[in-house]
This record gives structure tokens, sequence and C-alpha cells, in this order.
């Protein structure tokens, strides 16, 4: 039984959305026995089983199980032991049944190897816990089952185990019997039954020696909630922040939808080793630990914010997902995209919206826009894939979330909200597209969104150019906006590529002195070029365009220097300004990379500098604001505004403008970081997330302007920060200068949090972006550190991850080591843990973008990871259309 290794033979083949066919039988219910011993789990399986009554009866009564990883050890119909040959056939990745009657009970005995299963889907230890991860079709190595999210059943689950070993039997939905074997003496078992029919990928069921920490929750009919944490012992006191965040999102799902919790326990258990985030099973979440645990000595302000989000994501899909959920996996964004969207609502009643806005758009940019413009490319809903692992996109989740955003904004939010209430009514209980879901808006609301579904299908980001006209004389204002895709990309996934779509233009205009002149308003560009016209002005207004990123577009802007000026310092959106500050920062990069002997003189640089000494002396109320708008647009978003990266110019401009601007704005950062630096209790609220924030941008700033002094400023920071937020912005800034201070600190760090793996993924990234002499050499030699390991993802994000995404020097050196050290790793995950390897792959998937010499030496490496003896479909699918 080979629990990981590829099937190396047969080439990997594609599905297509287009081949969708119902299920010829339906399972309503299933009953799982797991016998859990040292070595081995035994899976025994009942299942009443149907003919799918909507599936033409004339149709083959043979009927094909998933399953994979495992050894078929008994299987019965009606209690009658099936032949192989004669009643089934197995193969590698299926069981199929042959002459079926209409209805019977499927009873099948396997097993399964928890402690070889290095994928970490399907069962597996993580630690000294046994758990499981079924989405996408991780149920196909627990036991043979149709694995598809079609099929609805309701489970009864029994664990039995050692009761030292296993004192906690955990499954999906209420606990109906547990005690001790009859016959068997120091073991257990309990028994689970969730009442409401879920697929597969929903199942769960987990097996430790876990702390498990007790709350309560009343809904607002009045019902109790018990409230269950399960982590390891000893990080018991690491769960309040993700219980009080549940509890939150509990609360706002029932003032802003209408939406009760369903069943009366909601259990969550905190893994160490987890390929993603966190999962939404039934009652019972199985979370990454980096996800749920948080202590202020312990997680930054940016992982109280994750932790709160995931906890509410996690909780939101009990119903966009559980209660309605997908009918096959192309319409993955069907549960994904609704669910950030309510996340994102939920971030912004809890934080500062502007902010959390700025954050979600620049995500989108920074990660979304390249994947949409490069070999990976796919629609909001995909035409086809190969491994639906590697479809667990920014495209699916975040655009999706833009995707759901632009309609709320076209329909408003009275009815957005009645649209999704009335979609979760006419739906509960079912398995639905993404088009039930629009039609169900559509059917709630009165408004057509025929047009609008094209986002849908087509990818690909859409470019936005305008066209002014003003003429002083009548006091008429003329905008044209125009719209243009990359025709490539959306026809490549087969969607209907190049078709103008409906995009919602949030707009402002502005008068010469920064007074605003209209009320805001929404242009719905729906054609190809579309004008506008407004009246009465007696001099040409500056139009503020995409207010709050009201779709995930890439805006042409034309605006002057003074006109982005102007905006940055007068509107009132967080977004708009931040964008102005951001384009001002842009522009002067661009300048620089296209003409890097003058310097950024494309630009006006003094009246750059003088708008952000303006900035400082009248910042905005909001600190968290002020601090975006002083961070410089990061280097792989400049990297993305050229046809060919010029790597290492694109590298240079931006760390000299950086330590321009720094340089020019010292004083009033120093004044900042004094007045900022205050020594008060750690509370998580936006005021004081956004005042750590002003001290972390300055620290970084005053060291990039290698200020005097500056290493012993950010000593004092990390010898006196009573918080992890507060040591981590000393060690940023730090990072990159050679000195004394610099080594101490990490070593120091080090040294006081060995023990806590979370906290020394912190110190592996940090090294992993260094870019000191040696810094590559050190970061090789990290993958041996006694703390590292390839088996667990948090480590491999961490070192692996952070090097190919954060050390763009190192990364792209011109000797391609750093491709070479990347594309080894890849190599060995491919063997360990197939979701993992093709993430870190997917670093290589812009090489064409390059320069010549970078190109080709990626493309070498991507050549090496194709030749390599059996690599298993998730890599094989990223490194093919890499190379494609
Ligand atoms: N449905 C999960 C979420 O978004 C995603 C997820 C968790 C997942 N674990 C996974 C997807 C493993 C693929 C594989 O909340
Ligand atoms: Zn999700």
């Amino acid at each position: 039984m080979s629990n990981n290794a590829p099937q190396a033979s047969q080439t990997p083949q594609a599905k297509y959305r287009k081949d969708y066919t119902a299920p010829a039988y339906l399972v309503d219910t299933v009953a799982l026995d797991f016998d859990i011993r040292a070595n081995h789990t035994d899976v025994s399986a009942t299942m009443s089983v149907k003919k799918n009554p909507a599936v033409a009866s004339d149709q083959a009564s043979t009927w094909a199980l998933d399953g994979r990883a495992m050894k078929l050890l008994s299987i019965s119909i009606d209690g009658q032991a099936l032949e192989e040959g004669g009643d089934y056939e197995l193969s590698e990745q299926k069981l199929t049944l042959k002459q079926l009657p209409e209805s019977f009970t499927l009873t099948l005995k396997n097993r399964i190897e928890p402690d070889a299963n290095t994928a970490l889907e399907g069962f597996y230890r993580s630690g000294d816990i046994l758990t499981t991860q079924c989405e996408s079709n991780g149920f196909s190595r627990i036991t043979y089952f149709p694995d598809r999210p079609d099929v609805l059943s309701r489970y009864r689950v029994t664990l039995t185990a050692d009761a030292k070993q296993y004192p906690i039997l955990l499954a999906n939905g209420d606990c109906v019997a547990q005690g001790a074997v009859a016959d068997e003496p120091g073991r257990h078992y309990a028994t689970w039954e969730d009442p409401y029919p879920k697929p597969c990928y929903l199942f769960a069921c987990v097996a430790g020696d876990l702390a498990q920490i007790e709350d309560q929750y009343q809904t607002q009919s009045g019902r109790d909630i018990a409230i269950r944490f399960y982590t390891d012992h000893g990080n018991e006191n690491l769960c309040d922040h993700a219980i009080d965040s549940l509890k939150k999102a509990m609360a706002w799902d029932e003032r802003v939808y209408g939406l009760e919790y369903d069943l009366d326990t909601y259990m969550v258990v905190a893994v160490g080793s987890f390929n993603m985030g966190a999962m939404e099973n039934k009652g019972l979440n199985i979370f990454n630990t980096s996800c749920i645990l948080a202590s202020a000595d312990t997680a930054t302000d940016r992982d109280f914010v994750t932790v709160r989000d995931v906890v509410a994501h996690e909780y939101f899909h009990n119903y966009t997902g559980n209660r309605v959920t997908c009918r096959d996996w192309f319409q993955l964004s069907l549960k994904e995209s609704l669910t950030v969207f309510r996340e994102q609502q939920f971030a912004a009643d809890h934080d500062s919206p502007g902010v959390t806005r700025i954050d979600e758009a620049r995500v989108v940019r920074n990660v979304q826009f390249p994947e949409d413009a490069g070999p990976t490319a796919h629609p909001v809903r995909p035409e086809s894939y190969i491994e639906m692992n590697n479809f667990y996109t920014i495209t699916i989740y975040q655009k999706g979330a833009e995707v759901i955003r632009m309609m709320h904004r076209i329909l408003g939010d009275a009815a957005f909200n009645q649209g999704v209430r009335h979609y979760l009514h006419k739906h509960d209980g079912q398995a639905v597209t993404i088009e039930d879901f629009v039609c169900a808006l559509e059917e709630s609301s009165g408004t057509e969104l025929n047009q609008f579904q094209l986002w849908y299908s087509q990818a690909g980001t859409p470019i936005i150019s305008t066209n002014e006209q003003f003429d002083a004389d009548t006091g008429r204002y003329q905008l044209t906006l125009k719209q243009s895709l990359n025709k490539k990309t959306g026809a490549e996934q087969g969607g209907d590529a190049n078709k103008p779509m409906h995009i919602p233009v949030a707009c402002k205009l502005f008068g010469a002195n920064g007074e605003e002149t209209t009320e805001p308003q929404l242009l719905q560009l729906r054609e190809a070029e579309q004008t506008w016209e407004f009246d009465g002005f007696t001099q040409r207004p500056t139009p503020s365009l995409l207010r709050g990123f009201s779709a995930p577009v890439k805006l042409q802007n034309s605006l002057e220097q003074a006109q982005l000026i102007r905006l940055m310092h007068n509107e009132d959106d967080a977004f708009a300004r931040w964008e102005a500050s951001q384009q001002l920062l842009l522009n002067a990069l661009i300048s620089d990379v296209e003409n890097p002997s003058k310097g950024a003189s494309g630009s006006d640089k003094p009246s750059l500098i003088q708008a952000f000494t303006d900035l400082l002396a009248n910042p905005p109320e909001d600190r968290a604001l002020l601090a975006e708008m002083l961070t410089l647009p990061t280097e792989s978003y400049l990297a993305e505004q050229f046809e060919v990266i010029d790597i290492n110019a694109v590298l240079s401009a931006h760390s000299r403008l950086q330590s321009e601007l720094a340089q020019a704005l010292a004083e009033p950062l120093q004044n900042l970081l004094d007045a900022s630096q205050t020594k008060t209790v750690y509370r998580f609220t936006p005021e004081e997330v956004g005042r750590r924030r002003i001290v972390a941008i300055c620290l970084q700033h005053l060291a990039a302007a290698k200020v005097p002094g500056i290493e012993v400023r950010c000593l004092e920071t990390f010898q006196l920060a009573d918080n992890m937020t507060d040591t981590m912005a000393a060690l940023n800034a730090i990072r990159d200068l050679e000195c004394r201070e610099r080594n101490n600190m990490l070593d120091n760090f080090a040294e006081r949090w060995q023990e806590q793996p979370l906290v020394m993924d912190k110190w592996f990234s940090l090294h992993a972006s260094s870019r000191i002499a040696g810094a590559f050499e050190h970061i090789q030699s990290l993958t041996q550190h006694p703390k590292f390991s390839l088996q667990n993802p948090n480590r491999v994000r961490a070192l692996l991850g952070s090097f190919a995404r954060a050390n763009l020097q190192e990364f792209h050196r011109d000797d391609g080591a750093g491709y070479k050290f990347i594309a080894d790793q890849v190599l060995a995950l491919n063997v360990l843990n197939p979701q993992v390897a093709a993430r870190l792959a997917g670093c290589f998937s812009q090489w064409r973008r390059f320069d010549g010499v970078h190109r080709d030496l990626m493309q070498a490496q991507l050549q090496r990871i194709k030749q390599a003896p059996s690599l298993c479909a998730d890599v094989f699918e990223i490194i093919e259309k890499s190379l494609a």
C-alpha cells in the first residue's frame, strides 16, 4: 500500500466543467467505524444506497466509488459477500460495482495507514493527534465512496482507540454514546451523529490527547451552544482571542444575515500540521494552529487579525458552504467567494474599514493580478482542472470576493442582503451552482445580472483607460472610460474572452483646490467605451475613480502629479486617498527603472517629498491609514508594471527611492516615532494597532535612511517590547543592517522562543527575507536546523515560501542558485506533500516575464522538475502550465 507515491506511469488527466453528470447513485446514510490501532486504522462503512431518481433508469447499473492509498479487506451488498472480477473491479483509484439493484446496503472494510500519510489529506497524524482533512478529495483516502460534493448523506461515526493515548474522540455533530470497550481493556469508543446531510468533504474526526477549553454562546433565540476548543496541552491560554472572535462572528451573522448556529456544539481543533489555514467541517472545524493560537507576546497584530478573520470565515461557511453547498468543484467559488466577502464585511465592522479595504485591494493587485496575467490564470469559475487542490487560488477566493462585492455595490446593501437570505432559503440542503446564486440575487432584487456574469467566465484583469474633455466656455466636463481585456487569458480557459464586462466604477470629482464638486456616484461601465457628462464647472475637475477599489481592474490613470497630490490630501475615501499616495510613489519608481542614470527624474521629486512632508504635518486621524500611505508600493507590484521585468533595475530603483524618501523625511519620522512609542498595556483595538503600525513604519524608514543610532533604537524597542508586534517591528527594521545588534537580537529571539513552533516560524521568515552578505548561504543551511522540517507546511512556508516570495534579491540571484535551491526543495516535497510542493513550484510561474538571464535560469529549473521521475499530479499540472 503506497500512501503518497505518485502514480508515475499515467499522465494525469484534466476534468471539464461541461462533462458534469448527476450521480447515478445516492447515499442516504453512512455508518463509519474507525478502529484505530498502533500501525493502521481499519475503517468499516455501511451505506444505504439508492439509485438517483433524477437520473434516467435505463442507465447501466454500475457504480464507481473513489478510493486511493487503502486496502480493501471485505465487501458485501445486503449481507452477501462480493467477488472481485464478477461483482466488482478494483483499480488504483476506483472500486466499480456491477449489476446493482435499485437500492441496497453496501458494507465494506478497508485499511489505511495514517502514520505513513505525509500528504496531510485523508486521515493523518499531526504530532500526537490523528486528524482528517477531506476537502477537496481527501475522503477517498479514508474509505471507498463517491467523493463528490453533490452526494449528501447523514453520518453516524464511531471511533475506537486506546483510552490513554487517545482520550478525546471527536466527529461531526453530537456525541450520542461513549464508553469502555467491553472485551478490550484500555480501549474506549465514542459515537457521533450529525443530523444534517452533508457531502463527504465536510466529514471530520479527531483522536488525541488534547486540552479542552469550554465556553458558551447563547443565540438570539435563546439556545445555548457549547463551544469547545481543543489544542495541545500547554496552549490552553492561547485560545481566548479565537473564542472571542467566534462569539463575535456568531453574533454578527445573526445581526446582519439573520443566521443562527444550528447544532448544539461548535468544536474547533487546532493542529500543528495542516496544509491550509482551516477547514469548515460541520460542527468540527479543524484549524492550523497559526489561525487559532494568539497572545500578545507570541502573536503580532497581523496574526490577531488573521485569527479573528479565519475563525469568522469558517463559522460563516456553516451556511455559505455547508447548509448550501457546491454541486461540483468547478463551483468552488460559490462557497469561498461569498464566505470571504462575508468575512470582509465582518472585518470592516470590527476594524478600521478603510485600512481593511486597502489591505484587501493590495492583496488582489499584488498577488491576484499576476496570477490572472500568468500561465495558471483561470476564470473565477474554471472550465477544467487536473488537480483540484491547485484551484484553491487567490482568483477563486479574493477575485471571487471582489465579484460578490461588485454585485453588492450594484444592488445596494439592503437588496444584496435580502438576495443572500433568499438564496440560502431557496437552496437550503442542496448542492448548487454559481448560476443558482446569481439567479437568486436577480429574483430577489429584480436587477438583471446577465452581462455581469461574464466575471465568472472571463479570466484576466480588465484594463480601464480614461479620456477627458473640458469645455471652459460651457463648463461641461466629459469623462470617457474604455475597457479592454487581454484576449488570450480568457480564451485559453474556454471562456468567451473579450466581451465588454459590467464594471461598477465609483467616482467623485474634485475641484481645483481639492474641494469636492459632486456627490459620489457609480458609473456602470457596460460598453467597450462609454462617456459621461458633468456640467457646471468653472475649472477642469480632478476625477477620483475606482473609489473603495470598486472593481478588480487596472486603471490606467493619466492624472498629473499635482492632481494626485490634491487627492492624497483631500480624498475622504481611504482607499482612494492611499491610492493617490501610492500612484505618486509608483510613478517615481517607474521613471527610475526606465531611466536609472537620472534617478526618479521623470517625476517631480521635490514636490513628491513636499507632499509627504505635508502629510506628516497634517496626518489623517486613522493612524493605520497614515502608516499605509507612508509605505512604498512593494517590489513585486513595481515589477508587475513592466512587460519585461529587469529585476535588478526594479530592486535598485526601489531601494533608492526608499532611502531617498526616508532621508528626506527623517526628522518628522523621528518625531512621529517618539510620539508614538508610548508605554501602554497591549490591547488589540484599531487605535492601538494603528499606533503600533506607525512605530513599525517609522523604524523601517529610519533604518532604510541609515540614520545614526537607528541600530540602538531598534535594540531598545526590542528589549522594551512587551508584545510580539513591537518585537517584530524592531527585527524587521534591523534585518538588513549589518551590525552586532541585529545578530544579537535574532539569536536572543531564537533562544527565547525555541519551544514555540509558531514563533520560530517568524524567525525562519526573518532569515529567509534577509539580504545581508551571506544571507543566502545561511538560508540554505536553515533547512538543516533542528526546528525545521519539510514535513511541516508552516515551516516550509516560513522558510521557503518567504524566501521565494519576499526575498526577491536572493531568489533572483544572477547565478541562478536561488532558483536551484527552491527547485531542489520542490522535488523533495513532491514525494512528501503534493499540495505544498505544488504551491512552492508556483513561484516559477512568472518566468516568461523576466529579462533573458533570469527567464532562462527559471525555465531550466522548471524543465528539471518536469523531468523528475514520478511527479505528483499537483506539481505536474503547475509545471506543465508554466512551461506551455
Ligand atoms: N475550505 C477551506 C477554507 O477555505 C480551505 C481548505 C482547508 C482546503 N484545507 C484545505 C482546501 C485543504 C484544500 C485542501 O476555509
Ligand atoms: Zn473557505
